[in-house]
Formats: structure tokens, C-alpha cells, sequence
């Protein structure tokens, strides 16, 4: 039996990975343009990690974690998501000693998630993200929103929608948290069992069940917006006043609570609006997370992010037809004609490489026609040929295959011509 890859991840072939380095291009063009500064941690953490800032009751922790115990009998899990290393990092490093403040980090990387596989939904995929750690400002999280939006728009996405809530700070959870229970109560018994187990440990966590979400309490569930206290409500309003300033739409939904515990304050997703984009219409999420950094054994310093995966950015771009070229052509392909006439073939092509020449020959033992048709095929501008004759006189025929145009050029000067053009 052939092996096929693992269920819920995929292969990327080179048209697939062609776009996901025009987009990669410009998303490291993006964060110099904000100004953050890339990290890269490990794939895999030790599980404690994600159970203390993730949340012990999610549905991430809970029941889509790859963990597994290595040789040694440690507890490791690949990284569901960034935030959690990122906040490990800028403990262990003290980063917060540092005078670059807040720090602006962003990653790219695989992160692993054992869920049902669907459309926009694998077990493995690849995040974009930026963490801005150590400013408690509500203009950073205007900032960070505008990047999250201009992610999209500067790769020529339209339909997208900026839904923004506020989880308050700690107090205001509380209160939120005592109304949900005494909300729920009355119906625990007809709730599915997560449900049930988490009323009282993490209330919050009902209003993301996948299972009862169109249960009769979830629509008349208090909203966490009113249970506010003035500074939560006041530092909301600033957070608004930074995006109007910006113009940048967005709308309010006081039932987006996001499925990770780190968050207080500001929680935000950019939805897709495309037609046929899919029942998952989550592009990314994010929000600022006060508490991670002092959990993670810090100082009580506070962060804001977000992240998306490349695989439903894709699927966006496709959902509105947005095309991402890149030139792969080469520039040239030189053909041989002949046994000799192949060393000095490999010869010119090793000298036009060191010239920065985007250059090809044929390894197939084609014949000339063959040879002209895999050039014309990868695209190039000029074709070397060099046949017997030209080998005793030490030159090749240069010929531009977009005008037919064609000279005699001594083998080291090849290159010259090529970059002068003709
Ligand atoms: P999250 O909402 O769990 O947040 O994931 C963020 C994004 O990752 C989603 O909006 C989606 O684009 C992508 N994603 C998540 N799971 C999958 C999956 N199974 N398949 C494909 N894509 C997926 C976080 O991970 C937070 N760390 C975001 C954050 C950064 N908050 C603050 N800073």
C-alpha cells in the first residue's frame, strides 16, 4: 500500500509554495514597515507551558494537543499556537530588561492542533503572528489590529470585517463570570458534558461550545460588556477612538470571547466576507493578554497579538479570486549539441549561476528540437547554443528568443551580454 501523508495536513507543491512566498515576502516587508522584529522558537514545548497560559479547560488543551513523553519521560507538546512561546521566551531572556520597549516580535511556523479535519480546519498548520509585549497602551492595540487588517489588504483582500470585543480586566471577569454561572445553572442538566464540567471552573468557556451553541441560554447569556468596570469600559472607548482616528471599520460582538483563557481586555477576529469562502469564516484572531507574562513567572507586564494561518488566508484568496504571481521563468537555457559540447555546457551554466543568472540545461539527452521546446517551456529569454563548431573556436551562439535576434559571444563573455541584454 502507498503511504499517504498524515490525515489533516498536506503536502505543498511548488505552484502552492510559489504563492506562499509572494505572500511571505510581503508580510516580512509588512512587519519592518510596523516595525517588529522576527523570532523563532521551538515546535515542540514542555506541556506545562500551554496548560498554564492556553487554559486547562479548553478545547485546546483538553482535547487537541499532540503530547507525548520523550526518552527522558518529559511531557512535550507541538505548539498549538505562538503567543505561548513567545511570552516563554521574553521571560527567559529577560527581554523585558531590555530598552526596546514594548517589543515587537512576530513568527511564522507550523503549529499543531488535533482536530476534525475540514476546509480551513488541519491538524497541522503554519501561523503567521505578531506579539507587541510591554505596553499597556490602547494605541497598540489599534496598531496591531491595523496590521492584522492590512495583512489582507495589502495582498488585494476585500471582503473582510473587523469584529472587536473587550473581555475586561480581571474584576470585570469576575463579575461577568458569577452571572454566567447563576445564568446557567438552571439549565446545566441539558448542557453536553464539557459543559457541565466547566460551569464552574471557567464559565466563559460555554459561550465557544461547539455543541450548544444554539441552545435557548446561550442567545440571552449576559454580555460581558455589561459587567465592565469604568476602567475596563474607559480603556475599550480609547481602543475605539484609536481605530476611528485610524478609520478603520470594524463592529462590536459582545459574544466573540475567543478560545484561549490568556485574554483580557481587547479580543478581536477578521472574518471573511467572500461568497462560498465555507462555514469557517475566522480568518485570524487575537487580543491582549495582561496576565500571560506575570503566569509565566515575569514581571506583570502586559502583551497584545494576533495570528492567522496561511492555509485559510489561501482559501480567502481564492474565494475572491485574487491571483498571486511570480515570475519562475529563467533567463536563459543553453542548449548543447553533441557529447563534447555537454562540459562546456555545465561549464557556461556553472558560470552564468555565479553571475546571478537564472539558467537551466537539459539532463534528459533531448535532442536540439527538445532542447528549444523545454527552454521556450521554462520561459527563458536567451538560449546558448553550443555545438562542435563553436567549441573549437571558444564561442556560443547567444540568441534572444523573444526577437529571434542572435549573436556569436566568446564563452566568457556570456554572461556580460546576458545582463547588458540585446
Ligand atoms: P486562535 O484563534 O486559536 O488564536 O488561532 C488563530 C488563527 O489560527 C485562526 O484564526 C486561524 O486562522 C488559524 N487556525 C487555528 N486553528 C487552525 C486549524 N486547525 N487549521 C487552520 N488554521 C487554524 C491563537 O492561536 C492565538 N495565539 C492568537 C494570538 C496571538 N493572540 C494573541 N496573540
Amino acid at each position: 500500500m502507498n503511504i499517504h501523508v498524515p490525515r489533516g495536513t498536506e503536502d505543498l507543491l511548488p505552484d502552492v509554495t510559489k504563492k506562499w512566498q509572494v505572500i511571505e515576502e510581503k508580510l516580512n516587508h509588512l512587519a519592518q514597515v510596523y516595525n517588529y522584529k522576527e523570532i523563532r522558537t521551538p515546535i515542540f514545548e514542555r506541556t506545562e507551558l500551554f496548560q498554564r497560559s492556553v487554559g486547562d479547560t479548553t478545547d485546546i488543551v483538553q482535547k487537541e494537543m499532540y503530547t507525548f513523553e520523550d526518552r527522558g519521560g518529559r511531557s512535550l507538546t507541538l505548539r498549538p499556537e505562538g503567543t505561548a512561546s513567545v511570552a516563554r521566551a521574553y521571560v527567559q531572556h529577560k527581554i523585558h530588561g531590555s530598552p526596546e520597549q514594548p517589543t515587537k516580535l512576530y513568527y511564522v511556523g507550523p503549529m499543531f492542533r488535533y482536530e476534525r479535519p475540514q476546509q480551513g480546519r488541519t491538524r497541522q498548520f503554519t501561523q503567521f503572528g505578531i506579539e507587541a509585549i510591554g505596553s499597556a497602551s490602547p494605541a497598540i492595540d489599534a496598531e496591531v489590529m491595523a496590521f492584522a487588517m492590512e495583512c489582507y489588504q495589502t495582498l488585494g483582500l476585500k471582503s473582510i470585517k473587523l469584529v472587536l470585543n473587550s473581555l475586561g480586566d480581571q474584576e470585570s471577569r469576575e463579575a461577568h463570570r458569577n452571572a454566567l454561572i447563576e445564568h446557567f445553572k438552571p439549565v446545566k442538566d441539558e448542557l453536553c458534558q464539557d459543559c457541565q464540567n466547566r460551569l464552574e471552573k471557567n464559565p466563559l468557556r460555554l459561550l465557544d461550545c461547539k455543541i450548544d451553541r444554539d441552545h435557548e441560554a446561550m442567545k440571552t447569556a449576559p454580555s460581558i460588556l455589561d459587567y465592565l468596570n469604568e476602567p475596563s469600559a474607559e480603556y475599550f472607548e480609547q481602543v475605539k477612538k484609536h481605530l476611528d482616528a485610524m478609520q478603520i471599520p470594524y463592529v462590536v460582538d459582545d459574544t466573540l470571547v475567543r478560545g484561549l483563557d490568556y485574554y483580557t481586555h481587547t479580543a478581536f477576529e477578521i472574518m471573511s466576507e467572500a461568497e462560498g469562502f465555507g462555514s469557517i469564516t475566522t480568518l485570524s484572531g487575537g487580543g491582549r493578554y495582561n496576565g500571560l507574562i506575570e503566569e509565566l513567572g515575569g514581571p506583570d507586564i502586559s502583551g497584545i497579538g494576533f495570528a492567522f494561518s496561511m492555509e485559510r488566508l489561501l482559501m480567502a484568496l481564492d474565494a475572491e479570486g485574487v491571483e498571486l504571481d511570480k515570475d519562475e521563468s529563467v533567463d536563459c537555457y543553453v542548449i548543447a549539441i553533441g557529447e563534447e559540447a555537454k562540459y562546456a555546457s555545465s561549464k557556461i551554466v556553472y558560470q552564468l549561476r555565479k553571475q546571478n543568472i537564472k539558467v537551466d540545461q537539459d539532463y534528459l539527452d533531448k535532442k536540439v528540437k527538445g532542447q528549444f521546446k523545454a527552454a521556450d517551456r521554462l520561459g527563458a529569454t536567451y538560449a546558448v547554443i553550443i555545438g562542435e563548431e563553436e567549441l573549437n573556436n571558444g564561442v556560443a551562439n547567444v540568441k534572444n528568443l523573444k526577437t529571434g535576434d542572435q549573436k556569436s559571444v566568446e564563452i566568457e563573455k556570456i554572461a556580460d551580454e546576458i545582463k547588458t541584454g540585446f
